[in-house]
């Protein structure tokens, strides 16, 4: 590139402001940003089958809208980060492809199954919890459109995540079999909730370009810290345990320590191995398939109109 513009780009992210799609970019940031962009897509759109699962089962009709309303939100996420992708030149066809081939990842913990309807609960306080820490420090992402699409993004997480834990506390009023159904989905989720914050430091190749970039803000281990610490007293306020015998306030530093991550579970449910990564994948596909007429429809429309205004 001209020197100029290598300057211009460095000189932008020294301070503090944003890179615009009309921006030149190194090819290197570009890469970051198309592949973090379409793996959150990714992460929002597969996102809503665990879920989804539960909306014809939903216990009354006040749970079933907001369920609904969730999902669909989810479906807009995905949309939205798919268009900021789009401003980096990617294209968005080819990226649904690479997902529903297997070759883009998408978050590991959609790849859980959802067994009970507390499920709904402890994914909107445990899941969408950890999806806001991560989140909102990425409002001040250097990349503008990306940025910009996480401030409406993180604004329904929040509703996501107190419909979550409102839910939760009604389970935790009920009869003793709804407060096991609580803890026992606890027990399944704390631990992938955790593993969502990506690999430690130690062993995540992107972080520390990332940070360079101002892409990332904060590390991976100290996103995973917040979100610890944040959790606890919300899980003592419910009234449940969280699985791990070594958590405990370390008061010289501030924090909660926590136990050891099993992170060959995680290498195992990344790499296309988890509980439900073949059935995620292959619905999306099925999805994908179903829904061609439309796409061919919507085209064959666009043609014909652009036709018309030529003549
Ligand atoms: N699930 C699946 N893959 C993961 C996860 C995870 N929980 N964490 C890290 N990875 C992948 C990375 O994408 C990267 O893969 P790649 O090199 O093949 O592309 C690899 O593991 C190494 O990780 P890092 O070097 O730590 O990667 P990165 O710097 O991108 O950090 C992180 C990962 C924290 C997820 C970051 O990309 C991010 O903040 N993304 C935006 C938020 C997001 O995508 N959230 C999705 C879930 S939340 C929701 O949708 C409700």
């Amino acid at each position: 590139p001209q020197p100029d513009l290598q300057r211009h780009f460095e000189r932008t992210i020294e301070r503090d402001q944003r890179i615009e799609p009309r921006d030149w970019l190194p090819e290197g940031y570009r890469k970051t940003m198309i592949r973090m962009i379409a793996q959150h897509a990714h992460s929002e759109i597969i996102g809503m089958q665990p879920e989804g699962n539960w909306i014809t089962r939903a216990p009354s009709l006040r749970r079933k809208a907001i369920l609904l309303a969730k999902v669909q939100d989810e479906a807009g996420h995905g949309l939205y980060l798919y268009s900021a992708a789009e401003t980096l030149g990617a294209d968005r066809a080819e990226l649904t492809e690479k997902l529903i081939s297997g070759k883009q990842k998408y978050s590991s913990i959609f790849n859980y199954p959802t067994l009970t309807f507390a499920d709904v609960g402890v994914i909107g306080w445990l899941v969408d919890g950890a999806a806001i820490c991560n989140q909102v420090p990425l409002c001040r992402s250097s990349y503008g459109p990306y940025a910009r699409a996480m401030i409406r993004i993180c604004k329904e997480e929040s509703f996501h995540q107190r419909q979550g834990y409102e839910l939760l506390l009604t389970m935790m009023r009920g009869t003793p079999r709804q407060r096991d159904m609580v803890q026992e989905s606890v027990d399944r989720w704390w631990w992938p909730s955790l593993m969502m914050f990506g690999p430690p430091d130690a062993e995540s190749p992107h972080t520390e370009q990332s940070m360079a970039w101002k892409i990332k803000r904060h590390t991976n281990d100290e996103l995973r810290q917040r979100f610890v610490d944040m959790t606890v007293p919300q899980a003592e306020m419910l009234g449940v345990s969280l699985p791990d015998p070594d958590l405990k306030w370390n008061a010289k530093r501030g924090h909660y320590d926590f136990g050891e991550i099993d992170w060959s579970e995680f290498k195992q449910v990344v790499s296309g191995n988890g509980p439900c990564n073949a059935q995620r994948v292959a619905h999306r596909r099925a999805a994908h398939t179903d829904g061609a007429w439309v796409r061919e429809a919507a085209a064959a429309y666009a043609a014909k109109r652009a036709g018309r205004s030529a003549a």
